[in-house]
């Protein structure tokens, strides 16, 4: 998604913006722009279509723009084509009010059409122009102040935005909106930052307010001013965030996926660490004590991509160990439907970014019928955690890559410990069950390193496969919850076709895609179901197929019926998600790799995904 940077201080602010907006790269963007109020006086705005180095460029590193004031934007295009002319900051026909925006402003064809019966003129396709000039409007038609202008747009716009403003009437001032869409402010000696998320000035300052819904703030220097819809000066709390900027540094790698696999054991280790308290399963700090959990009557998870995926390979261990029924739902779908809730289920939104807008709408439907809703997020404070009636947090620490890798396998963790806490309060397992379940929970770590230790062996048979033109995941229970991951990480950062199919579904259509030599992959973890998978294999391979098995130690009859095989650790077969996805990441990875692709920000994809 797009990404914002303002500043106001003492410092180059081009400088800054382009150091911030390098930052938030991760999100996805096409093209970029920043304004900055001059020394002379006069703001400035240059565009570039395409990535931060041609505005880098343009602006010989921020020299031709010389000034302590200015925002800045990277453009992940909705309304209009990647282009120069489409890129942000957008400005009103005088250059009045110049603003940049994050979201998708709903009724912005209405809103233009008012606009141009007043005789504004438009220049880009972009909803952001419209909303720049409506501020614009209100400003000059009710001869107000920014904040109250901007009050007013927020009232008549519909739709998601982040939004960073500049009036040429307040020089050196930058003013702030939100709804939906994350924007932090972070508070410095004699400056101050907007950003649309942490990293981008966690070098400058480590004290962040995050704007809440409906919020606007009014930054110049060291003075930072929140208000409410109504105008009214409102207090925040002020964050200290603890993570090192280092985390989201590359730190030698050569690219952020392979460090984040490399942080998985970390992650695990941290989170599983978090629910555990004197050797025994705890909650609490979330607030979800014995008697909420034993409350519970049914449990509905609702997430999106990969924290779908979270969703279905821990559905089987909330069905089986703790006696509760288990739905799994795309946001996307669910939001849209009016779904039957039990009165006393819980609903698990899970997801890294904590700001996905249908996994987020989701949330809001849900707690407007009343239901126990719970955020399983990675990002402190993000929209998902402070909405939530109860939050679980993840300890992966910011991740950069688009393709998830340490914050999936994180949340997969949680959601055991989560499955293992409901059980528990629901008294289906004793203590001694405890033990063993924590026991083969905190082992996880040691074992993924045991898996990274092994990669070479999976970068030469990437290398083999590197031209393929598509791959199929196939699996059953738990096994095809990891074919759905594997998959989708193939296919967002090597651009090669691939899915993941139920494996006693290929027989009713899907095998006649086979071809010589395609690739197979069959996930091979759960030993109830390991021969009837086999089987599937040994049919794809007769028509041609190449086979990869992925299986568990012990299982060596499965090379028979594969050509390549790769062996996990055996675990307790609900957690063999966390161990098999290991091998299937750098499998993905190192395929990008040899195919010299960006493996850190997949065309297409944005990080967070805050529009619908
Ligand atoms: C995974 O690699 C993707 N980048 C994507 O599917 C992601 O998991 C999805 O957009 C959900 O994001 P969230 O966890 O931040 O809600």
């Amino acid at each position: 998604m797009c990404g914002i940077v303002g500043y106001s201080g003492f410092r180059d602010a081009s400088k800054i913006l382009l150091e911030g907006l390098g930052k938030l790269e991760y999100r996805g963007y096409d093209s970029s722009g920043m304004a900055v109020y001059g020394l002379d006086g006069k703001t400035r705005i240059v565009k570039a279509k395409g990535r931060l180095k041609v505005l880098r460029e343009k602006t010989l590193d921020g020299e031709t723009l010389p000034g302590h004031t200015g925002i800045g934007h990277t453009r992940w295009a909705t309304h209009g084509e990647p282009s120069e002319n489409n890129a942000h900051p957008h400005c009103s026909d005088d250059s009045n009010v110049i603003a940049v925006h994050n979201g998708i402003i709903e009724n912005y064809v209405e809103l233009k059409e008012k606009l141009l019966s007043k005789g504004y003129k438009f220049y880009s396709e972009t909803d952001t122009e419209v909303v720049t000039k409506l501020i614009d409007y209100y400003y000059k038609k009710y001869n107000i102040g920014p904040i109250d202008a901007i009050a007013k747009t927020m009232v008549r716009v519909r739709g998601s935005y982040a939004l960073c403003v500049m009036f040429k009437d307040y020089p050196g001032e930058i003013y702030a909106a939100r709804k939906d869409s994350p924007l932090i402010v972070a508070l410095g000696e004699k400056e101050s930052f907007i950003a649309s998320d942490v990293p981008a000035v966690l070098k400058y300052s480590r004290d962040v307010c995050y704007l809440g819904n409906l919020e606007m703030a009014r930054i110049k220097e060291g003075d930072v001013t929140f208000y409410n819809l109504n105008g009214d000066a409102v207090d925040k709390e002020v964050t200290k965030i603890t993570w090192d900027s280092e985390c989201a540094e590359k730190g030698g790698w050569e690219h952020f996926m392979i460090k984040e696999i490399h942080e998985e054991p970390k992650a695990v280790r941290d989170t599983v660490a978090s629910f555990i308290k004197d050797g025994s399963i705890d909650f609490s700090a979330s607030n979800l004590t014995d008697e909420v959990l034993s409350s519970i009557s049914a449990l509905r998870i609702i997430a999106c991509g990969s924290s779908y995926h979270v969703g279905e390979a821990v559905k089987r261990m909330v069905e089986e160990l703790c006696g509760v029924a288990c739905i799994v739902e795309y946001a996307s779908e669910y939001r849209y439907r009016t779904a039957i809730l039990d009165p006393d289920e819980a609903v698990i939104f899970i997801s890294q970014s904590g700001e996905t807008a249908d996994t987020l709408a989701a949330l809001r439907i849900t707690k407007e019928r009343n239901i126990k809703t719970i955020g399983l997020v990675n990002v402190v404070g993000s929209a998902i955690a402070r909405e939530s009636d109860y939050v679980i947090y993840t300890l992966a620490g910011p991740e950069i890559a688009v393709a998830t890798t340490k914050a999936y396998s994180a949340q997969l963790v949680a959601m055991y410990s989560f499955a293992l806490a409901l059980a528990k309060a629901k008294k289906r397992v004793d203590e001694k069950k405890e033990k063993e379940i924590i026991y083969e929970l905190e082992s996880l770590p040691s074992k993924i390193e045991r898996l990274l230790d092994e990669k070479e062996r999976i970068q030469w048979f990437a290398s083999k496969f590197s031209s393929a033109k598509d791959v199929f995941f196939i699996g059953r229970g738990i096994d095809w919850a990891i074919s759905m991951e594997g998959s989708l990480k193939l296919k967002e950062i090597s651009y090669i076709h691939s899915e993941a199919y139920a494996a006693g579904e290929l027989k009713h259509g899907t095998i006649s895609l086979l071809e010589d030599g395609t690739l197979v992959v069959g996930i091979l973890t759960d030993d109830s179901l390991i021969e009837k998978t086999v089987s599937n294999l040994t049919e794809c391979r007769t028509r041609g197929a190449y086979i990869m098995a992925l299986t568990t130690y012990g299982h060596y009859s499965t090379e028979d019926s594969s050509d390549f095989t790769v062996y996990i650790p055996r675990t307790l077969k609900y957690f063999t998600p966390s161990l098999a996805i290991v091998p299937l990441q750098l499998f993905s990875y190192y395929i990008s790799v040899a195919k010299g692709l960006d493996v850190d920000k997949p065309r297409n994809l944005a990080k967070s995904v805050t529009v619908e």
